[in-house]
């Protein structure tokens, strides 16, 4: 199952923005995603409570740190918030259950310190070690019109880190995240730019996992029988809000409009 997660001990850095932008994003292109949240401010239950019933369907799942991280059974993409300062075994449970682990980095050097013992940490752990779990680096609210980016970016590769590139900050998240949607979610015009510098991180996860596959047909006999699934009894339902900032269907990539729901499965899907 490929599952993102998206870790910092730093908090504030944009861990549960990048979530929502890369589930809503996947959603979009047809994946049935799942939004875990690991962290107890339940950022992820807050903005799928917000999300539009136009929006693509994003399922949710609170899992619980103590326990196991392990999403429950018919999860088949999951994009994985945490919370801020994971380290020692709630880490090395992240990255047990992830392909790839996101850390977003913000421009201060207290940021790059925090980052780079999250890294440290993160190596030696075995599925980093024998390649299972890739991690990369994702500069957030970096100012362009200073050389943070450069700065940043060479100090990723002084500690070895892969290197994704940046994102702006721009207040488009902001307004995204009020409304439930994403940058994806909002017309071309007010977001150009911004969604040109998602590039390198998108194909950087379709490289690992996040592409469309035969596997995500939903088989005929699992469909809407709920009694098949063991512990799903912490996938929260959701309900859905109207909101007509939503990109029109005209707006959305070819592939959403497509017909996501004929691969999302139906016990997955919020109720409208
Ligand atoms: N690129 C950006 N441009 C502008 N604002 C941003 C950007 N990225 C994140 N923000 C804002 O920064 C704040 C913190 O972001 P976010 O909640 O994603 O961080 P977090 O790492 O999940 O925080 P926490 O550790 O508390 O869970 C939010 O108000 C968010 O809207
Ligand atoms: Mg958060």
């Amino acid at each position: 199952m490929p599952t993102v997660a998206l870790v910092s001990r730093k908090g504030g850095c944009g861990k549960s923005t990048l979530a929502t932008n890369i589930a809503a994003y996947f959603a979009r292109t047809g994946l049935p995603i799942t939004l875990g949240d690991l962290d107890h401010q339940q950022s992820m239950r807050v903005w799928l409570k917000r999300r539009p019933s136009a929006a693509p369907t994003i399922a949710g799942w609170v899992g619980d740190m103590q326990s196991s991280v392990r999403p429950p059974l018919g999860v088949s993409h999951l994009v994985l918030d945490t919370p801020g300062g994971l380290h020692g075994l709630a880490l090395a449970k992240v990255a047990m259950v992830a392909d790839v682990i996101l850390i977003p980095v913000a421009g201060s050097v207290f940021d790059r310190e925090s980052a780079s013992d999250c890294w440290a940490e993160l190596r030696t752990l075995p599925r980093v070690l024998n390649g299972r779990c890739h991690v990369a680096a994702v500069g957030m609210r970096l100012d362009r019109r200073t050389d943070a980016e450069e700065i940043t970016s060479a100090w990723a590769s002084s500690i070895g880190l892969t290197w994704l590139g940046s994102l702006r900050s721009s207040q488009v998240y902001v307004r995204a995240v009020e409304n439930g949607l994403s940058i994806f979610d909002m017309p071309p015009n007010v977001t150009g730019m911004d969604i040109e510098q998602w590039q390198p991180v998108l194909d950087w996860l379709r490289q690992h996992g996040f592409v469309q596959s035969t596997a995500d047909e939903v088989p005929a006999a699992m469909q809407g029988s709920p009694s098949r699934l063991g512990g799903m009894s912490n996938v929260r339902i959701l309900p859905r809000v109207k909101n007509p900032a939503i990109a029109s269907p005209a707006e959305a990539p070819a592939a959403a409009s497509r017909g996501f729901a004929r691969f999302v499965p139906r016990f997955l899907r919020p109720r409208g």
